[in-house]
């Protein structure tokens, strides 16, 4: 797998930055995307040879650019996680227009705006895409129904291009945590956290790594086998 080329959205966050470490120590040459710019120059000075860029994944033609220079730099990706996304929790109510269309924004067009750019260049050589759903994207959670309804979207998604690219050796898969306690999810208020801890018959919330482990071993060797799948990381919360 060494110097494969893996581009990572949503890299300077939470599990985007413990993704691109656990990345880059299995020998992967990591394209970090992130509309975050600081955020972006703590990671690459963090992590050496990790080449980062700032994007909006939500705008079409920022995206086609990007994955243009990305690849004119590492050459055709190998890897894609789709890791970028956002939260507002509100009930339905009070859930505005504005708000519906940033949500499945930022969680699902997104992905497949990095999937139409991404998907045609793995064709010659196969390729492995992660997308994030989340645990609310498959049991539904109160005050949440745009991120939910996104976040189910992108198992659809998932499940659909994973068809359309079996015969050209890409897989397609997504992960759905349970609640992580990254910086923006400690700031979500503590009834919620609380209500949701209660639910994990193992106790207590995903550490990042959890996360990410699963993904390393879709893009590894370990993940050749698997497509349309939704893997989650849920501590039980969960038992389909
Ligand atoms: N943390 C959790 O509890 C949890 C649980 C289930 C699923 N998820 C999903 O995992 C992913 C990562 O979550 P996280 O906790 O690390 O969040 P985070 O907020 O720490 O990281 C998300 C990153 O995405 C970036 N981003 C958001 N919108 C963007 C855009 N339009 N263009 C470019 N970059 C953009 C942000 O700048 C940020 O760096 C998200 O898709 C989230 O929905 C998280």
């Amino acid at each position: 797998m060494t110097d494969r080329h893996v581009v990572v959205t949503g890299a300077a966050g939470g599990l985007g930055t413990q993704l691109v470490g656990d990345l880059v120590e299995r020998g992967f040459t990591v394209s970090a995307l992130d509309r975050h710019a600081e955020g972006l120059d703590r990671l690459t000075s963090a992590i050496p040879g990790v080449t980062g860029q700032v994007v909006d994944v939500t705008d079409s033609g920022s995206v086609t650019a990007t994955i243009e220079s990305v690849t004119a730099r590492h050459g055709p990706p190998f890897g894609l996680v789709n890791l970028a996304g956002d939260n507002r929790l509100k009930p339905l109510a009070e859930l505005t227009d504005d708000d519906w269309r940033y949500l499945v924004d930022a969680n699902l067009t997104s992905a497949f705006y990095l999937c139409r750019a991404v998907m045609p260049l793995m064709r010659a050589a196969g390729g492995r895409v992660v997308n994030t759903s989340s645990i609310f994207g498959l049991r539904g959670a109160d005050n949440d129904s745009a991120y939910a309804a996104a976040k189910a979207g992108i198992i659809g998604l998932t499940r659909a291009l994973a068809t359309e690219f079996a015969a050209d050796n890409v897989t397609v898969n997504a992960v759905a945590p349970v609640v992580v306690l990254t910086e923006r999810v400690r700031r979500m208020p503590s009834a919620h956290l609380e209500g949701q801890r209660a639910r994990i018959p193992l106790g207590r919330f995903s550490e990042p790594a959890d996360v990410t482990r699963t993904i390393c071993f879709l893009l590894g060797e370990g993940g050749a086998f698997y497509t349309g799948q939704t893997f989650s990381p849920n501590g039980g919360d969960t038992m389909p």
